[in-house]
């Protein structure tokens, strides 16, 4: 049977989780957004709402639809809300471990025919679905950051995934307003195993000395002619998401230019990791002035 998706979930409610749902209840979906305490599903709502209000404050959404849009969320802290949940999205942070734990509680949650998705960055969604009891309803639904801006939604396959699936994803994410691609499993999919190289050289550059950020951002903003500089657009996706794509690409290719650059560790072990500690190549605290060097 095709799937359908009345009413969806989205479990971890960082800067993509909160992104994903607030892409959902713009297209009208009831939402469940849970994350792991109240405090955090809290966090998740401010995120969601920061985000309409600068919409409403450019004059793209009224007060009336900003409203209208929180209303068709609710924020928890409770997977058991998730019973009648017809496609669960799992955005929680990049470790197999965490992954697995979220799939087996889902196992016994859910409905069988629900639709089980990961965001994953990178991680082998074959071993994330061969953990659970129905491998063949986990499929890959891939955003990108910001997810309320960025049209790409990678739809990623497995050997176990049933056959309607990824043509329901498919098509609800251009109902979405999304452009999907579908690609079978593999360390980085298509454009993190194009983008991340490219993240780790930049940075790998950045470390020799030989230029200075604003410079090697701007020689790829002005030159390149892309939306932002490797190393804004670093601390936009998160440095620790960055190397952990960097790990896992590595493992899989043993390529040197996979490898996480040793500044980019150092960043990560310091909490430096970009705009959502406040700091990553660049300071993005209220009190740091234009940065030029
Ligand atoms: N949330 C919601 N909306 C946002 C936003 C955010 N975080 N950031 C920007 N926007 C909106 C703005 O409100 C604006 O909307 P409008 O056109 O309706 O007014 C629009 O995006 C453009 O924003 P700005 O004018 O402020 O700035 P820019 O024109 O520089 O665009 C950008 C910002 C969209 C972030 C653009 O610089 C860009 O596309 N950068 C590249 C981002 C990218 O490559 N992301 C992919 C990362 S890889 C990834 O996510 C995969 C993961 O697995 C690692």
């Amino acid at each position: 049977m095709v799937p359908v998706f009345s009413k969806v979930a989205v479990i971890g409610l960082g800067t993509m989780g909160a992104g994903i749902v607030e892409v959902f209840a713009k297209a009208d979906f009831p939402v469940y957004a849970v994350d792991g305490s109240t405090e955090l599903a809290e966090r998740g709502r401010g995120f969601v709402t920061k985000s309409l209000e600068r919409a409403v404050s450019k004059g793209k959404l009224s007060e009336a639809d900003r409203d209208a849009t929180l209303e068709r969320i609710t924020f928890t802290a409770e997977l058991s809300d998730l019973a009648d949940a017809d496609l669960v999205i799992e955005a929680v942070p990049e470790r197999m471990e965490i992954k697995h734990s979220i799939f087996t509680a889902l196992d016994d949650i859910v409905r069988p025919d629900a639709i089980l998705a990961s965001n994953t960055s990178s991680l082998s969604l074959t071993e994330v679905a061969a953990g659970t009891r129905h491998p063949e309803r986990v499929v890959g639904m891939h955003f990108f950051n910001p997810a309320p801006v960025l049209q790409l939604v990678e739809v990623i396959t497995t050997v176990l995934l049933a056959d309607d699936v990824a043509d329901a994803i498919r098509d609800l994410a251009l109902k979405l307003g999304k452009k999907p691609v579908v690609v079978g499993d593999r360390a980085g999919f298509v454009a993190n195993a194009l983008l991340i190289p490219y993240l780790a050289r930049a940075i790998a550059l950045y470390q020799t000395g030989k230029v200075s950020r604003v410079d090697l951002d701007n020689a790829c903003k002005v030159g390149i002619g892309l939306p932002m500089g490797p190393l804004t657009l670093s601390d936009l996706v998160g440095l620790d998401v960055v190397h952990e794509v960097c790990e896992v690409m590595y493992a899989a290719t043993k390529r040197a230019s996979d490898a996480s650059p040793s500044l980019l560790r150092q960043l990560v072990l310091a909490k430096r990791l970009g705009r959502k500690t406040g700091q990553g190549f660049y300071d993005y605290s209220a009190d740091a002035g234009a940065e030029e060097d």
